[in-house]
């Protein structure tokens, strides 16, 4: 089976990766050309024009930032490119950008598999993402000898754009329990409360959420290097969540301070740290 996987950010490249050790051919795409460097010399299928990626193969797997890369790579070519083609979307986008998607791709005679993840890095190089689909469930039957590569457990949720809304769902929480934990901390710390004592009492309690210890490390150091999750992506992730709770006439009060709160931390520069980086702007480090 060929695959050709679009976009070789930081989820992108061990999900190729991962595909291409599993029993698939796998091609891949990628807008800036040194970023396909690794996978020439081991020897895949390359291409930084997205056209040559699309006709490589009948299925198309994109791990691409957001809904208008999605439009760059694959509706820039002629009309007849996808007739045929399987396009398995795993970005994060909105509801109602993945079903303009399900629209023009089916359109073109393509077909259209939205299939959002929930994990990072280090899931997708195990194989052991959080797999969320939404369309036919003849069409993710179809997907899912792929996706099982990915998920051990790949999950069917309904129709185009309830995976896509599942997964807002999901990221939503993740800023608000950072957010909520950042705040928390930054008080224990003014108050020179003991923090082991801390976490004690919060493990033990229903509040406990196993995110704060991933976070505790690096807010405490202050150290976001490396991330697997950039803050750019978690300020697209809340906009997108707050421009569906809109049209849910959802009261996203809440999520508008934090987003406030990440907007503030893109103003500083935390743009390609950790998330967990708006610790700095919810608490910021005194003078010793
Ligand atoms: N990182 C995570 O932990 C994680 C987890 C779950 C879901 N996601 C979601 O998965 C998607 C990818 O995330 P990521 O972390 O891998 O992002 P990333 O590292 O920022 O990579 C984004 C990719 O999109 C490409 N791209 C952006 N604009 C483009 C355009 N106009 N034309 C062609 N290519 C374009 C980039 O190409 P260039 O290299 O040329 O810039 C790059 O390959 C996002 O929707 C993200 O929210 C991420």
């Amino acid at each position: 089976m060929k695959i050709s996987v679009f976009g070789m950010g930081l989820m992108g490249a061990p999900i190729a990766m991962k595909l291409a050790q599993s029993r698939f051919s796998v091609t891949v795409y990628n807008r800036t050309a040194e970023k396909l460097e690794p996978f020439k010399k081991l020897g895949l299928g390359t291409t930084s024009v997205a056209n040559e990626a699309i006709a490589a193969s009948d299925y198309l797997l994109l791990t691409l930032s957001d809904f208008s890369a999605i439009n760059a790579v694959l509706f820039s070519g002629t009309s007849s490119d996808l007739i045929g083609k399987t396009i398995i979307q795993m970005g994060t986008i909105a509801p109602k950008e993945s079903k303009i998607l399900e629209k023009k791709i089916t359109e073109l005679g393509g077909q259209y598999l939205e299939a959002p993840v929930l994990g990072s890095i280090p899931q997708a190089k195990s194989g052991t993402l959080l797999v969320m689909a939404g369309g036919t469930e003849m069409l993710f039957s179809e997907c899912l000898p792929i996706l099982q590569v990915l998920g051990e457990t790949p999950t069917y949720i309904g129709k185009i754009g309830s995976a896509a809304a599942l997964k807002l769902a999901l990221n939503q929480l993740i800023a608000s329990l950072t957010a909520g934990f950042s705040l928390s901390l930054g008080l224990i710390q003014r108050e020179g409360v003991d923090l082991e004592k801390f976490m004690t009492i919060l493990r033990a309690s229903a509040l406990y959420a196993p995110t704060f210890d991933k976070k505790l490390q690096r807010m405490g150091d202050r150290q976001f290097e490396n991330p697997n999750f950039p803050t750019k992506h978690l300020l697209k992730d809340t906009n997108l969540f707050l421009q569906a709770a809109e049209d849910a006439e959802l009261n996203a009060g809440g999520l508008i301070g934090i987003r406030n709160i990440i907007e503030q931390a893109i103003a500083n520069q935390l743009a390609e740290l950790d998330y967990s980086a708006i610790f700095e702007i919810i608490a910021p480090a005194t003078e010793p």
